[in-house]
């Protein structure tokens, strides 16, 4: 593994650290307690080629490896939580499994916009019966000619109030579980589909996050994603891209947990000298560095199998559990150094401790992650290659 960011890694995690720190840094505060961003972030990501950044040239992105892309989630979690979220959802959920599983004509329908930010993308799987138990899912797509009608519902869905294109999955056949899912792009202002925001959440205020309802919706065949039946495969897939952009996110989370615990320690005294000579919080601060840094590489790790188009299901799932859970971690224990002042919104840590616990259960929660590392680990389960492989990232084609 090489440990040298190249040029344009560098150039694209720059680009990324000043946009926020331009754009979104001022208002995040405020966003949170609003519980809503602008729309106009999204817009201004769309214009500096931000949704498009993994997507090759050739669909309208800039060709971005994986690297970049984690390195993007970084920076932008290090600023806010949602501003990631919308990386995760509309690039690693959405884009790149049109990306991997759509037909041509389906890459210029719905890619080239996304990726060009003129469409905004989402992703529904989750229900409100159905989470970890993804294959249970009780929303039914009914053939009628070369159309499916859609009924049922989808849950906790972010940017549900603000997307263009919905990757939803439906069953054909409930009694057939995860072989009878089918995958279809639910484009907003298709007769019978409605969305609806969630307020009130613990963290990650400032993200759209929210409900979609299908109450006979008619869905041309066109629309379908890869074959009946394989659903719940490009569902899983998606979410090897999502989890992904949530580990690299937290490795954001944890840096901003450690920079806003340094400047604090070096700064507040007590017992007549900085509260960083006392080794307890000593302690806290070393297990944030650690955390960063096991966390990046793992992230890295998932990273340079994904620039190859390798398999990468167990290695995802490792960078995502442990990345957050040292995320909730570090918030933790941020808030901790700040004591009192950690507890009121004056400092971030009470907002970085809030969208750190989201993180441990959303895109797989932490129990799920350890059930598949022990069976991975038990030879219970294997990663088989996929009878459609994610493609290698732009530059990495050859290497195969
Ligand atoms: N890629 C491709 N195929 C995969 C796959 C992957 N990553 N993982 C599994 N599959 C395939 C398997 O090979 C298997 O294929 P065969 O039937 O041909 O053998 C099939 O899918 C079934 O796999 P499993 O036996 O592993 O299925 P399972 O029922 O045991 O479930 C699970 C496994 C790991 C528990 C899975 O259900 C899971 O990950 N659950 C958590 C779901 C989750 O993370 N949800 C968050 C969604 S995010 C969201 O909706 C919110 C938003 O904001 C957008």
């Amino acid at each position: 593994m090489i440990f040298e960011l190249s040029e344009d890694q560098v150039q694209v995690r720059d680009m990324v650290r000043e946009f926020a720190e331009r754009e979104a840094a001022p208002h995040v505060r405020e966003w949170d307690a609003k519980q809503n961003y602008s729309r106009d972030i999204i817009d201004k990501m769309g214009e500096a080629g931000i949704l498009g950044l993994p997507i090759p040239e050739e669909y309208g992105g800039l060709g971005l490896d994986y690297v970049g892309l984690a390195l993007a989630c970084e920076e932008f979690e290090y600023v806010d939580t949602s501003l990631r979220v919308v990386l995760s959802v509309h690039v690693g959920l959405n884009s790149l499994t049109l990306l991997q599983w759509a037909s041509e004509e389906q890459k210029q329908r719905f890619l080239v916009p996304q990726a060009a930010g003129e469409k905004i993308a989402t992703f529904g799987l989750t229900e409100p019966g159905a989470g970890s138990d993804a294959g249970a899912i009780e929303t039914t797509a009914t053939k009628d000619g070369d159309d499916y009608i859609l009924n049922g519902s989808k849950m906790w869905i972010s940017l549900s109030d603000i997307a263009d294109n919905f990757l939803v999955f439906a069953s054909l056949d409930r009694s057939q579980k995860h072989k009878s899912l089918v995958a279809f792009v639910v484009e907003r202002g298709m007769e019978g589909f409605t969305t609806g925001t969630i307020k009130g959440k613990l963290g990650v205020r400032a993200g759209n996050t929210g409900e979609m309802a299908f109450d006979n919706v008619r869905v041309p065949g066109a629309n379908r994603i890869g074959e009946e039946g394989e659903g719940f495969k490009i569902a899983m897939s998606a979410i090897d891209q999502g989890r992904f952009t949530v580990g690299a996110g937290a490795v954001g989370l944890t840096r901003a947990s450690l920079d806003a615990s340094i400047r604090y320690a070096n700064d507040r005294q007590t017992f007549g000298v900085p509260i960083g000579k006392h080794q307890l919080v000593q302690q806290m601060i070393a297990k944030m560095v650690a955390g960063y840094e096991a966390s990046q590489l793992l992230v890295y790790k998932a990273a340079e199998l994904k620039n190859r188009g390798i398999r990468n299901t167990r290695e995802t799932s490792l960078a995502k559990w442990y990345a957050t859970e040292a995320a909730l971690q570090a918030a933790d224990d941020a808030v901790q150094i700040h004591g009192s002042y950690g507890f009121a919104n004056d400092y971030p840590v009470e907002r970085y401790l809030r969208n750190a616990r989201g993180s441990t259960i959303y895109e797989g929660t932490s129990q799920i992650h350890q059930i598949l590392q022990a069976e991975y680990a038990l030879g219970y389960r294997i990663d088989k290659p996929l009878s459609r492989p994610q493609p290698p990232a732009v530059g990495f084609e050859d290497e195969v």
